[in-house]
């Protein structure tokens, strides 16, 4: 299986952060949901593959070339989706088209007229006249009628209702359908994971901390719970992040350290959201 983009070893230093090694791998086809807390890292990772930033080591590989070296061609490959609009006000989306489709030498302008249809926007209406939901809707009009393969979207679905959240979903599910394209987003609504993530990479504080299929995720870490009595120093250490109340405790622990527990403790499984919330407990317990 190929990949529609490798990062191997990607570091970006700022003054007072850093992406540390970060490595993960996208198989062509798929959806990778890319999250972690504020401030972990994702839209500055999101910046150096879109070379928006520089990088300060690593590689970036997008279906097989250099994100950097071979930016030319690979920016014909790659759509972005971003938080903000960058098209001018007062265009009409008919001339949004006009613009955008000198930058593309394989833009289809009936794809982008069939998506304007089905998202119900008019080719009439002003750039500033659209609702954030429209706008989101423009731009992925725009993301999908050039011919890439790579669709990458920082926190498409934030400030969404419901339903057009669940639209925009069906929309990424239905980009990836043919096998070919592949979708890179950014999130903190862990219930889009659930729902059309074939991947997840989990970023915490400038590191990975788990990249894989979602199901791996899932069956990785288990939910732990019990009275005080249970929790015992050799067990404290163990967990990847513990919550403690006045009469019990809720760790989390990798199903490689579930071994020898005291009888009486229960054992869950958790959701992607309990998997967020313990990695960040796990940093106030380390601090
Ligand atoms: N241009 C910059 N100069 C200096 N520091 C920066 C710059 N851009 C980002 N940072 C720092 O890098 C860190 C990671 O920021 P980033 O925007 O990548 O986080 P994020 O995971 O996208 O967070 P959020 O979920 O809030 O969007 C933060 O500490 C931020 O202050
Ligand atoms: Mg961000």
């Amino acid at each position: 299986m190929s990949n529609a983009l490798e990062v191997q070893n990607l570091h970006k230093t700022y003054p007072d952060f850093t992406l540390d090694s970060i490595s993960f791998s996208l198989p062509a086809g798929h959806i990778m949901g890319f999250v972690g807390q504020n401030g972990a890292g994702k839209t500055t990772t999101i910046r150096c593959i879109l070379n928006m930033a520089a990088r300060t080591g690593g590689e970036i590989k997008i279906f097989g070339l250099d994100n950097v070296r071979d930016e030319l061609v690979v920016k014909q490959e790659l759509a972005a989706v971003f938080d903000e609009i960058f098209f001018v006000d007062s265009w009409r989306l008919r001339e949004v088209e006009k613009v955008i489709k000198g930058f593309y030498s394989e833009w289809d302008s009936k794809l982008y007229y069939d998506y304007l249809k089905s998202f119900d926007l008019s080719p009439d209406k002003q750039v500033k006249e659209l609702s954030r939901g429209m706008k989101l809707k423009l731009m992925l009009a725009v993301a999908m009628s050039h011919g890439a393969k790579l669709l990458i979207l920082d926190e498409p679905t934030s400030g969404l209702d419901p339903v057009a959240r669940d639209e925009l979903l069906d929309i990424l599910r239905e980009y990836v359908a043919d096998g070919e394209k592949s979708v890179f987003f950014s999130t903190h609504i862990t219930s889009d994971l659930e729902r059309i993530a074939d991947y997840i990479t989990v970023i915490d504080h400038g590191k990975i901390f788990y990249t894989g299929t979602k199901d791996g995720l899932l069956e990785h870490f288990r939910m732990i719970k019990g009275t005080k009595a249970d929790l015992t120093d050799p067990l404290k250490r163990k967990f990847i992040g513990l919550s403690v109340t006045s009469t019990g405790f809720t760790g989390m622990l990798p199903v490689s350290e579930m071994q020898g527990l005291p009888g009486g403790i229960v054992t869950e499984e958790p959701d992607i959201d309990e998997i967020l919330v313990y990695i960040s407990k796990r940093q106030a317990n380390h601090e």
